[in-house]
């Protein structure tokens, strides 16, 4: 199935990420989310960075970039946003019953044989494509952090996806320049299913005062080639994401290692959700930089 009108819901840090790289693609790109203010944001974060990423480095050229910019528009409505998408990419928050509220809107206002994906990095896909009446046209997408930056997107199978719909799909990845990699419905997929282990163990050992999340980080940037430590990289995915999807995945599992570890429930407890809002094993600065935070 030839697609080029896209759609993409929620206008946050993944979705203006998604959409970024929807469109520098060349595919054309709704972007929808119900706050105007936060759509405003996101295009200009869009701009921003494909004129000072992309065209200033020479990645691309001024014309590409003024043409990809052409290429979004947005929307406060559902109906505007997807009735004559071909593809759509739902990048709520990660709350099931919204997710599914939205696959049942889209249902009803997408053409038939428009394919609705999501970018829930734990939730059921199978569940969400089960509130439809095109279970076979529901699949996952899970892009990571930042969209338009990270090759990766695992396409998650629900039970009853069709052939068709796993094809257009991953041929839709590959033209935006991604590494599409099938997974099966199950929480976590690959990466956070591994991720997860390596965020609770390097909380433990900051619990347990074995070495400081700098220096957990240090060590597996250095003893590693990770581009970001462990503790970094829980403040770029947010707590309060890493807590939803370690109790998914601890749920599936019910293995000690992927159990959330105190220091995360703490954390949010503590108003810290990491990179989010400036406050995590680290406190983000405003000229950019951070600094450790003192837990105890
Ligand atoms: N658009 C275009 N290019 C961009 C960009 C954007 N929005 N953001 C960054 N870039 C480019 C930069 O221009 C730079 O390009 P260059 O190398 O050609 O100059 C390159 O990406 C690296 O960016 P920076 O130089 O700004 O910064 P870093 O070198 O520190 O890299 C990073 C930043 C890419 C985030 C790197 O630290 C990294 O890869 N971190 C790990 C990220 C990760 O693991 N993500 C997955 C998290 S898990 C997840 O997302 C799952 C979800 O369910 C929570």
């Amino acid at each position: 199935m030839e697609v080029q009108k896209m759609a993409v819901l929620g206008a946050g840090t993944m979705g203006h990420g998604i959409a970024q790289a929807v469109v520098v693609s060349g595919f054309n790109v709704a972007l929808y989310d119900v706050d105007k203010h936060v759509l405003e944001n996101a295009v200009s974060i869009i701009r921003d960075n494909i004129n000072m990423r992309l065209v200033a480095k020479g990645k691309i050229s001024e014309d590409a970039g003024e043409a990809a910019m052409a290429r979004i528009r947005t929307a406060t409505d559902l109906v505007s946003a997807a009735a004559e998408a071909e593809f759509v990419i739902e990048a709520v928050p990660e709350n099931m019953e919204l997710k599914k509220r939205i696959f049942v809107d889209l249902d009803k206002i997408c053409p038939p044989d428009t394919i609705l994906a999501t970018n829930t990095s734990v939730l059921s896909v199978t569940g969400i494509a089960g509130a439809t009446k095109r279970p076979g046209k529901c699949i996952g997408t899970h892009f990571f952090n930042p969209a338009a930056v990270m090759k990766l997107v695992e396409v998650a199978t629900p039970i009853g996806v069709s052939e068709e719909t796993v094809e257009t799909t991953l041929a839709v990845c590959r033209k935006m320049g991604k590494t599409p990699i099938k997974a099966k419905d199950i929480p976590g997929f690959i990466v956070n299913r591994l991720l997860l282990g390596f965020y609770m163990e390097a909380a433990q050992m900051v619990l347990e005062g074995t070495a400081t999340a700098e220096d957990i980080d240090t060590a597996m940037r250095l003893g590693a080639g990770h581009p970001m430590g462990p503790c970094e990289l829980a403040d770029f995915g947010g707590f309060d994401v890493i807590n939803m999807a370690g109790d998914a995945v601890f749920e599936y599992t019910h293995k000690e290692r992927d159990a959330v570890n105190i220091l995360y429930r703490k954390m949010v407890e503590a108003g810290r959700l990491g990179r989010k809002n400036g406050k995590g094993f680290y406190d983000y600065l405003s000229d950019g930089t951070k600094k450790p935070f003192n837990l105890f």
